[in-house]
């Protein structure tokens, strides 16, 4: 083989310029702001009421946890890899609340194909979701907006 094509070979493999060191290979896609599913809020309001970028990671960091650790749904996220959800699921939530991020992953489509996820699962992810909320003290009005617009994704994460 020759060094041109290796180095083509090693291009094509090596991830794309946004993945943390520790991410699994994803099949090639598009990134592009619809992906997200939803427009993201207007103006600061949003990104304040969860403390900015900070308070925004230590939400996800806890959904990601007590979804990993649930009875019920705990299996479904077995294979995630850990390195890239972290990192895509607080991209998501923080382009969704306009605090300033590109999210660089999959629709949500996509994302979650095969998954055979419920609507039962889907309920225990919000409720997940809540409970890291309130723990970081975001107000109830900030959380009820947030899931409204999350709401509008069910049709493309619950397949059945
Ligand atoms: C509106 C609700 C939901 C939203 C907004 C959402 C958002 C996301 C996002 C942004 C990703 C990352 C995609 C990527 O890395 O390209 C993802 C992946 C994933 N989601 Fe969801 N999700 C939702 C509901 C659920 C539910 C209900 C479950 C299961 C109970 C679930 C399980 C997963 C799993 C297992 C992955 C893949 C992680 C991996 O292997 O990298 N999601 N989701």
């Amino acid at each position: 083989m020759s060094m041109i094509a290796i180095a083509l070979l090693l291009q094509s493999a090596s991830p794309p310029p946004y993945a943390m060191p520790g991410e699994e290979p994803v099949e090639a896609y598009e990134v592009r702001p619809e992906n997200a599913g939803a427009k993201p809020f207007e103006g600061d309001a949003m990104a304040k009421a969860f403390g900015g970028q900070d308070g925004i990671r230590r939400v996800v960091n806890r959904l990601i946890d007590l979804n990993s650790n649930d009875p019920v749904i705990g299996e479904i996220f077995v294979t995630e890899d850990r390195v890239r959800f972290r990192r895509t699921l607080f991209e998501h939530m923080c382009y969704l609340l306009n605090a300033g991020c590109i999210y660089t992953g999959m629709d949500m489509r996509s994302a979650h194909k095969n998954m055979g996820i419920q609507q039962a699962d889907m309920n225990r992810m919000v409720e997940n979701l809540q409970s890291a909320m309130d723990a970081e003290g975001i107000r109830f009005h900030a959380q009820n907006r947030l899931l409204a617009k999350l709401a509008t994704m069910r049709k493309d994460v619950v397949e059945r």
